[in-house]
Parts: structure tokens; sequence; C-alpha cells
């Protein structure tokens, strides 16, 4: 069985680059499932591909190959990284994501990845739907306002021309329709460790969540016999 660690959470509360320092520190692949959502949602609107038009979305879902590479999406063979925060991807990808077939598909990737891998995932539904099983859960929050300037300086520093209320807006629309669709919605599961990180530094959350995996690995790795290699 393999190793897994869940990392859920709203935009901006910093779950990626806090799961990519807890992967490193413990050798797991890092999984980023909002990048597939995104990866949809980029080849939907290239192809002009409504999210209401289920059929063209599957259709379009059955060419797409997906693979992480050093941490990034590769999709049917392109590393397409630096398209995927931008402003219209994050504006559409919440309705994409609502699909239930986009969904299906994408979670049944996601668990095969687990199966192969040690894996940290981060997303919406990982604790609570697609790893459920993980032993090791954390659900990350922050003040709308502080996920907004994080993500305003993230991509300020990308060179990207953002406005701090749009994005705070967005944000909140994006907690809204992911908090509240019907399918797998964004929740912090029962098992999971829920940490607020408002007033915290990326290095102090990296530690509290290490600290807790390396002070239980040993009991997990005995109960379940995860392999770690
Ligand atoms: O980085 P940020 O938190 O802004 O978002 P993300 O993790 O890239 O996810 C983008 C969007 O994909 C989310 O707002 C959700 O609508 C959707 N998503 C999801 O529904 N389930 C996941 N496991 C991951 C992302």
């Amino acid at each position: 069985m393999k190793l897994s660690v869940a990392i859920d959470g709203p935009a901006g509360a910093g779950k990626s680059t806090i799961a990519k320092m807890v992967g490193d520190r413990f050798n797991l692949m890092y999984i980023n499932t909002g990048s597939m959502y995104r990866a949809i949602t980029l080849s939907a609107l290239e192809k002009s591909i409504s999210y209401e038009d289920v059929d063209g979305l599957c259709e379009l879902m059955n060419d797409l190959d997906m693979e992480f590479q050093n941490d990034e999406l590769i999709l049917n063979g392109e590393n397409i990284n630096n398209k995927l925060t931008l402003p219209d991807i994050s504006a559409n990808v919440s309705n994409y994501a609502a699909v239930l077939e986009v969904r299906e598909k994408l979670v049944h990737l996601q668990r095969k990845m687990s199966e192969k891998y040690n894996v940290i995932m981060d997303g919406r539904d990982i604790g609570t739907v697609v790893l459920k099983d993980a032993p090791f859960k954390f659900y990350l929050t922050a003040s709308p306002e502080e996920r907004a300037n994080r993500r305003y300086n993230e991509l300020q520093r990308k060179n990207i021309d953002v406005n701090y209320d749009k994005i705070l807006e967005e944000i909140k629309k994006r907690d809204y329709i992911d908090s509240h669709r019907e399918i797998n919605p964004l929740t912090k599961a029962e098992d999971a460790i829920e940490i607020d990180t408002t007033s915290m530094t990326v290095d102090e959350v990296v530690n509290v969540i290490s600290k807790h995996i390396s002070s239980n690995l040993d009991r997990i790795i005995i109960k379940r016999g995860n392999d770690i290699q």
C-alpha cells in the first residue's frame, strides 16, 4: 500500500506551496489536482466548448493525456503550467469542475496515481473523496482578504496585470461555487487537521505538518504496511 497525504482548502490558502515543500521533505510525488481541472478548462476554452456541453467535454477528455513531471502537469506531452493560472482560467474553472463527468474522470486518474506512487495531493475533495483512506489529512484555511493578497502578489511576480478587488471578488465567488456544488463540494474531512494560516509563514505551516507526519509515520507504516520506498 502506498503512503498518501491529502491537503484541502479554499483558493489561495497556500496548498500548493506547502504541499510541494512537504513532498520534498518526505520524498512524495506532488499532485496538484487543481491544475488538472485547470487544464481541462484551458483546453475547453481553446476549443470553445462550454461547461454545459457535456458530450463535447467527454470527447475532449478522451484525447487528453495527463501526467506529472517535477511537480508540473504535462498535457499531451506539453508543459502548459504557465497558462494555467491566467485570470481567464481562474474565472471559469469552478464551472467546469462542477460537471459530474469531469470529476469522475479526474478522480479516477488521481486514484490511479496514488496507487502507483507515494503522493501528496492538494485540492478540494482529496480527504473527503479521492483519498478517503489517507492516513494524513490537512485542511488549510486563511481569511479571504489574506488569500486574495497572496494571489495578488503571486500574479504580480509573474508580471500578470491584476487588480486586488477583482481577485478578492473572484476568490469569494469560487469559494461559493466550490463549497455549494452538488458533487463533492469543498468541505473539511472529519479526520483532517485544520490549520488557519492567516498569520503564519510558509515555513511555520510546513513545520506543523511535517512534525505531525514525522511523529506518526512509524505507527502508520506498522499499522497499514505502507510501502514508503
Ligand atoms: O490554486 P487555487 O487554490 O486557486 O485553485 P486550484 O487548486 O488550482 O483549483 C482550481 C479550481 O479547480 C478550484 O477552484 C475548484 O473549482 C477546482 N478543483 C476541484 O473542484 N477539485 C479539486 N480537487 C481541485 C480543484
